[in-house]
């Protein structure tokens, strides 16, 4: 069933208030939930009220205190309720008993290492009691748990404590009360054995805010980075929106079973010990930096999803793209914003161009669905984080922040949608959005094309810029959409000329003229990415030009990567033709010139330096080869790490750290420049690359490093390799998370026999597909991180993804729902390939009893 967003209608029943009471017992918890309700008065008449449920077991109910009888009772197709001819305004009690311990989903209350948690969003809480399960309707809850002191000291729920006490049989009980009316997908429950690493915030206005991670014994120690990040984000949200906490408490509690990063439930965040844990010697660099990501982006949802939230799930992005802007500007303001971009760039063009590009593209605000969670997608973040940022230069910070009070002031404790929010902008600028709203309409990345002209004699330049957008899947016509274009001029000498500013494209093609030049000056445009679009139309020249003397860090990074990108196009044509591959010199002296300026900027450097990904070369071509890019790109790894062999192990030696391990913007620079520099010198001929990976493997004082050598290691055939690999089992088995980044780095290996190796892992006494973060490492690190070993000609890597898809379905089917995702992309392959992924995808869909959010993927895949 297909649920589409013109069909939405107001809830027929309102809640006003919720009392919950939860008697935990692993098997069969019993829920009790006494729900105040009536009419909406806002909605069509309803003589019965319905309600949603899911693998409940109803085991009694009562309205306005008296027992329901049978006969007004009805159980709907996918569990919910009907109860029939209710008053305008009532009282109904119901009790269910769910099985924490048989919920394998991680949707609804479930069990992990011995601890209860929940995730509700999207559709969990109907997993534990009957309820309007939509967004648009915000209650006050109450809730009481109560569990057996000794296997769950800690009760925890949402909003502030209330009370506690004993029970008889060794049981206790703890209240929750939580002031402010929210959704039920921002529910939560955490009882278990836990320990707590505290700290408190007091706020702007005064109000003292205790603070409380909590972990399994022995994890306090590994809490410090989070808490950090957290009291930075309060602190930030404070100065930058005059946006304040309003609970006394703030907890978040960390889970090693958990199907996405975290989840922002009121006053009860709940994280993936991914996102919290960290230890130098457990957590690489990338670790720290997502984890203080995280952190903000859920705490950001404090106000901007649970103080405002949407009406409807067709304006996720109203709360996730808003929100992603949020803890993408916060990130910026911690460290270096440039190379921040840059790497919030690198992703949004690995992740959701192609999702742009593919079956699956959908609009910031999708139209219709078959299952919610596949729409917690890249474009409804990250793009949608993007028309965030764009609206911000279309109208400026000032008036942005204007917007933003506008918003808050007019919605607060509303379910709203993206609209409400577009208007807000509107209303608070001046300026007329209405066009721009079609970024949030229309699927499909813009093609952003440049053609330019120089007229000596009167001086004048014309940049003339044009647009269209590709057709996606149900959008055959695509209308023009505003693009600001943040730009500037450089002269021959490369000195910025007069001229630059932000150039609004809103037509399908404009001119713009610019007068008084001496000579033709290169464009560098699209300044730290002002608008998510592909750019095309400069030469090789202009693009080794902006390389080397844009003032744009994000101008230059990227004019580099193109450079790149145009080159190795060439010499994958080259290859498929069979010729001899070549270095290309311009290339080698833009590598060389990057080497030049390393030490004034290590980070950006190391940006610089990592040739484009495979996914990315491939993505600009019209079918995909992943052989020939994967050789081509081997090759040049190879030949550059010759050519510059004493620099990069020059800089090796220069950039050794002698510890203590710090996560500023300068050491992280470092160790990224140094890594890169051996992972150039380990593809060397006639290097000592596995030498210096195989010592810094043994004395790296942190993860980042010793996963660096490691990662050198396992791309080879060298006999350090099986040590290594071994010894890091060994020292890191008893650690979930580093035994992760253990799979993964055998999952992504370079080496002919890397799909053997997985395949052998899969069945490796430390590998559980109940654990969605291991099934990440080994399975979605294969299929999404090693595009040549994946895409294998002979189909195998193909015929393993759609075997897991399979397995996993039976066990958790969101997690397999995600994993379809590199199979649907058969189009982009030659027909060979195209086939056999078909193939693949109509075995799995020929499952019997396949669920509904794998089977929305695989036959969108299929479809396309
Ligand atoms: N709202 C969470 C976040 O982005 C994500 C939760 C998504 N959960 C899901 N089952 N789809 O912060
Ligand atoms: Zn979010």
């Amino acid at each position: 069933p297909t649920i589409r967003r013109e069909d939405y209608r107001p809830p027929a029943f309102l809640v006003d208030s919720v009392e919950l009471h939860l008697a935990l017992h692993p098997g069969a918890t019993r829920v009790t939930a006494s729900l105040t309700m009536r009419r909406n008065p806002a909605a069509a008449p309803a003589a019965d009220l319905e309600l949603d449920g899911e693998a409940l077991t109803l085991i009694s109910s009562a309205l306005d205190g008296a027992p329901l009888e049978p006969g007004r009772l009805a159980r709907l197709p996918g569990g919910g309720l009907r109860i029939a001819g209710v008053p305008d305004a009532f009282t109904l009690r119901t009790e269910v008993e769910i099985s924490p311990e048989a919920n394998s989903e991680l949707s609804g209350l479930y069990l992990s290492g011995g601890n209860y948690f929940t995730q509700c969003e999207a559709e969990g809480f109907r997993r534990i009691t009957f309820f309007p399960d939509r967004p648009d309707v915000m209650a006050r809850y109450t809730t009481t748990i109560e569990a057996e002191r000794a296997a769950c000291p800690v009760l925890l729920s949402n909003g502030n404590p209330d009370g506690a006490g004993e029970l008889p049989d060794g049981r206790h009980w703890a209240r929750w009360v939580d002031p402010h009316p929210k959704p039920s997908y921002l529910f939560a429950v955490v009882a278990g054995d836990l320990v707590a690493a505290r700290d408190s915030f007091t706020t702007q206005s005064g109000r003292d805010v205790a603070l409380a991670i909590y972990v399994r014994r022995g994890d306090e120690d590994a809490c410090g980075h989070a808490m950090d990040s957290l009291k930075r984000s309060m602190k930030w949200d404070e100065d930058t929106y005059g946006l304040e906490y309003d609970l006394d408490v703030f907890n978040i509690a960390a889970v090693s079973d958990f199907n996405m990063g975290a989840m922002e439930n009121k006053g009860l965040n709940v994280f993936n010990t991914k996102y919290i844990l960290a230890r130098p010697e457990t957590a690489t660099d990338t670790d720290y930096e997502g984890i203080e990501t995280v952190v903000a982006h859920e705490y950001f949802h404090n106000w901007t999803g649970n103080r405002v939230t949407c009406r409807d799930w067709f304006q996720l992005s109203l709360k996730e793209g808003l929100t992603v802007f949020r803890d993408q500007h916060f990130s910026a303001d911690q460290g270096s914003a440039a190379v921040k971009r840059l790497s919030d760039v690198r992703r949004l063009r690995a992740a959701q161009f192609p999702e742009d590009a593919g079956p699956m593209a959908h609009p910031v605000r999708p139209d219709s669905y078959v299952e919610i969670n596949n729409f917690y997608t890249a474009t409804v973040y990250q793009k949608g984080a993007e028309v965030v940022r764009m609206m911000r230069a279309l109208i400026g910070e000032a008036a942005f922040r204007r917007g933003m009070d506008l918003y808050i002031q007019r919605h607060d404790n509303q379910a709203v949608t993206i609209e409400d929010f577009a208007q807000a902008m509107q209303d608070a600028s001046g300026v007329d959005l209405s066009r721009f709203r079609r970024w949030y309409g229309q699927a499909g990345t813009p093609e952003l094309r440049v053609r330019d002209a120089f007229d000596p004699a009167s001086g004048r330049y014309t940049l003339t810029l044009s647009q269209s957008t590709p057709p996606t899947p149900g959008q055959p016509e695509k209308l023009p959409v505003p693009i600001p274009v943040r730009m500037g001029l450089i002269g021959a000498d490369g000195a910025e000329l007069p001229g630059a500013g932000v150039l609004l494209l809103e037509e399908a093609e404009q001119d713009f003229t610019f007068d008084g030049l001496a000579s033709r000056p290169v464009p560098s445009l699209l300044r730290g990415f002002s608008a998510p679009v592909r750019l095309s139309g400069l030469s090789l020249e202009q693009l080794g030009f902006l390389a080397a003397h844009d003032s744009d860090p994000f101008v230059r990074w990227d004019s580099g990567q193109q450079y790149a990108v145009a080159e190795m196009l060439r010499m994958v044509q080259e290859f498929r033709a069979q010729k001899p591959l070549a270095l290309p010199e311009g290339l080698a002296s833009n590598i060389s010139a990057l080497l030049d300026g390393a030490a004034d900027d290590p980070a950006f450097a190391a940006e610089a330096l990592v040739l484009p990904s495979e996914d990315f070369v491939a993505d600009q071509m019209d079918t995909a080869d992943p052989e020939a890019v994967h050789a081509v790109r081997q090759f040049l790894r190879a030949s550059l790490g010759t050519r510059f062999m004493a620099r990069f192990a020059a800089l090796h030696d220069e950039l050794r750290d002698a510890g203590p391990y710090r996560t500023d913007g300068i050491s992280t620079g470092r160790r990224a420049l140094r890594n890169t520099a051996l992972s150039y010198i380990g593809r060397a001929e006639g290097g000592d690359g596995i030498a210096r990976a195989a010592r810094q493997f043994e004395t790296g004082g942190n993860m980042t490093d010793v996963l660096s050598a490691l990662r050198v290691l396992a791309d080879s055939d060298a006999p350090e390799r099986e040590t290594a690999l071994a010894a890091f089992h060994a020292r890191w088995r008893g650690d979930d998370l580093v035994l992760d980044k253990w799979f993964t780095i055998q999952a992504i290996s370079s080496r002919e026999d890397t799909l053997r190796v997985v395949e052998d892992l899969l069945q490796h006494r430390d590998f559980d597909l109940r654990n969605p973060n291991r099934v990440r490492a080994l399975v979605g690190a294969f299929a999404a991180g090693n595009p040549a070993r994946f895409h294998t000609a002979s189909g195998e890597g193909y015929r393993f993804l759609a075997d897991s898809v399979i397995a996993l379905d039976a066990v958790n089917t969101q997690v397999a729902a995600r994993m379809v995702g590199p199979l649907a992309q058969w189009k982009r392959q030659d027909a060979a390939r195209g086939a056999i992924m078909r193939e693949e995808l109509r075995r799995i869909l020929a499952r019997p009893g396949l669920s509904k959010g794998t089977y929305e993927k695989v036959s969108k895949g299929l479809a396309a």
